[in-house]
C-alpha cells in the first residue's frame, strides 16, 4: 500500500534510532554495552506506590474513570500546584493524562493549521513531531552559546504575526538548565505582547540540584495563557505507569478534555489511585525521592569531573535533570562521534542533533545509570577519545 498521508511524511521515529538499534543489536550479540542514553530513572517505583495500585485493583478499581481523572487525584494535584508552584488553580483546572499526551493534546487543541510555534533549540525530541502532527509550523530559537539561555533579540525576531504558541521546558532535557526569573519574565513579556499561548513542560521540576524552579504560569499575566504540564514519571520513577497531568484555565481545559474523551478516554484507573497515594504519603515519597536524588547528585559529580579530563570536551554542571550536554571539539559531527563511541568504547550516547541543530557539536550523556557503570563508561570514552 502506498503511503501518502501528508502529516506523516515529515515525521520519523527518531534521528537516534540508528544508534539505539545498533546498541541493542550489539548488546543482544553479547557485547558489553553501557548505555548513557537512558531517558528514565534507573530506579523502580517505590513499593508503597506499587502496593497502592495492587490494593486498588483488588478492590475492583479496574474500570473507566471520568476523562479528566479521579476527583481525589485532581484535588491533590491542584493542592500541590498551589503550594509548590504558586498556581492559583482548583481541581477543575486539572486533567490527568500521561505527560507526553498532555503536551500532544495541548498543541492539537489550541493550534490552528499553519500557525507558528516558537520552540527553543535544543529541546526534547517529541515537541517537533507533535507540532507537525498538529499541522503547525516550527520556529526554532537557538539558545545562547555562552549560557544556554534564550536571548530576547533572538526570540523577538522569531515571533511573527503568525505565531500562536511557545513551548518551554524547564528544567530542560537535554541541557539540564533551568530558566531563571529574569528569563521567564522576558518570555512572559513577549508572550503577553504577542498574545501567545505557552505550553510549559515541567516534568523534571523536582530533579533540581541547585537553584529554584519557577512555574511561568505563576507570573503576573500568565495564568490565562499557560498550560502547565507535569507528571509522575521522573520524580517518582513511574515512567511505565503513564500518569501525568496538565493545569490551565477551565476554558483551555475544555477543548483538551474533548480530545482526551475521544482518544484514550482516561488515564489508567489504578495508576491514578497509586499516584494519589504518591502525592498524599508525603513522608514516604520524600524518603524515596531523597534516596534517588542522593544517587543522582553523586553521579553528576563523577560525570562532570570525568568530562573535564577528556580532551576537547566541555560541560557545564547541570542544575537539574539527570542529563549532561557536553560539547566536543573534534572533526566528527555528533552522529559520527556517537557512533564512534558505540563501536570503539561500547558506550551508547545520544547525539546532540536529535534535539535540534544547536546540538550538532554536543552529546547527551544521561547519569540515570549506576555509579560503577558511569565510571567504567567514562574510562572507556576517555580512552576512545585519546585515540582520535
Ligand atoms: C522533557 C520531557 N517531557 C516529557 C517527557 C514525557 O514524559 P512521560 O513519559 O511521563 O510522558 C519526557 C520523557 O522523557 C521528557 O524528557
Amino acid at each position: 500500500m502506498e503511503e501518502h498521508v501528508k502529516r506523516m511524511l515529515d515525521v520519523s521515529f527518531s534521528a537516534t534510532m540508528r544508534i539505539s538499534k545498533l546498541a541493542k543489536e550489539m548488546k543482544d550479540g553479547g557485547e558489553d554495552i553501557i548505555s548513557l542514553a537512558i531517558g528514565e530513572p534507573d530506579f523502580d517505583t517505590p513499593d508503597f506506590i506499587i502496593e497502592a495500585a495492587y490494593e486498588a485493583m483488588k478492590e475492583g478499581f479496574t474500570h473507566y474513570t471520568p476523562p479528566k481523572g479521579i476527583a481525589e487525584l485532581r484535588e491533590a494535584i491542584a493542592e500541590k500546584s498551589r503550594k509548590e508552584n504558586d498556581l492559583d488553580f482548583s481541581s477543575e483546572n486539572i486533567l490527568v493524562t500521561p505527560t507526553k499526551h498532555a503536551i500532544f493534546m495541548s498543541v492539537l487543541a489550541h493550534l490552528d493549521d499553519g500557525a507558528e510555534v516558537i520552540l527553543p533549540d535544543p529541546a526534547w525530541v517529541s515537541y517537533e513531531p507533535i507540532v507537525k502532527f498538529a499541522d503547525g509550523i516550527l520556529r526554532r530559537v537557538p539558545v545562547r552559546e555562552e549560557d544556554a539561555r534564550l536571548g530576547q533579540e533572538e526570540l523577538q525576531e522569531a515571533i511573527t504575526s503568525r505565531a500562536d504558541m511557545m513551548i518551554l521546558n524547564s528544567p530542560c532535557n537535554p541541557t539540564g538548565k533551568m530558566m531563571n526569573k529574569e528569563e521567564l519574565k522576558m518570555v512572559r513579556d513577549l508572550a503577553v505582547d504577542n498574545d501567545l499561548l505557552v505550553v510549559t513542560d515541567e516534568v523534571y521540576e523536582k530533579l533540581v540540584f541547585e537553584g529554584e524552579h519557577v512555574s511561568i504560569a505563576s507570573l503576573d499575566g500568565m495564568r490565562e495563557r499557560t498550560i502547565t504540564v507535569n507528571g509522575f514519571s521522573k520524580a517518582y520513577a513511574m515512567t511505565g505507569w503513564r500518569i501525568g497531568w496538565l493545569a490551565c484555565t477551565k476554558e483551555l481545559l475544555e477543548n483538551i478534555a474533548k480530545i482526551q474523551t475521544h482518544s484514550v478516554t482516561c488515564a489508567t484507573s489504578f495508576g491514578q489511585k497509586a499516584a494519589y497515594v504518591a502525592l498524599n504519603e508525603k513522608e514516604k515519597s520524600e524518603k524515596a525521592f531523597e534516596h534517588m536524588m542522593d544517587r543522582y547528585r553523586e553521579r553528576r559529580e563523577i560525570v562532570i569531573k570525568r568530562l573535564k579530563e577528556i580532551d576537547g570536551f566541555e560541560c557545564d554542571k547541570p542544575e537539574s535533570t539527570f542529563y549532561t550536554f557536553p560539547s566536543f571539539d573534534h572533526d566528527k559531527d555528533c552522529m559520527e562521534m556517537s557512533m564512534y563511541l558505540l563501536r570503539e568504547a561500547k558506550v551508547a550516547t545520544t547525539p546532540g542533533s536529535a534535539f535540534g541543530d544547536r546540538g550538532k557539536k554536543h552529546l547527551r550523556l544521561s547519569f540515570a545509570n549506576s555509579k560503577e557503570n558511569i565510571q567504567e563508561a567514562m574510562d572507556r570514552i576517555e580512552r576512545a577519545v585519546e585515540k582520535l
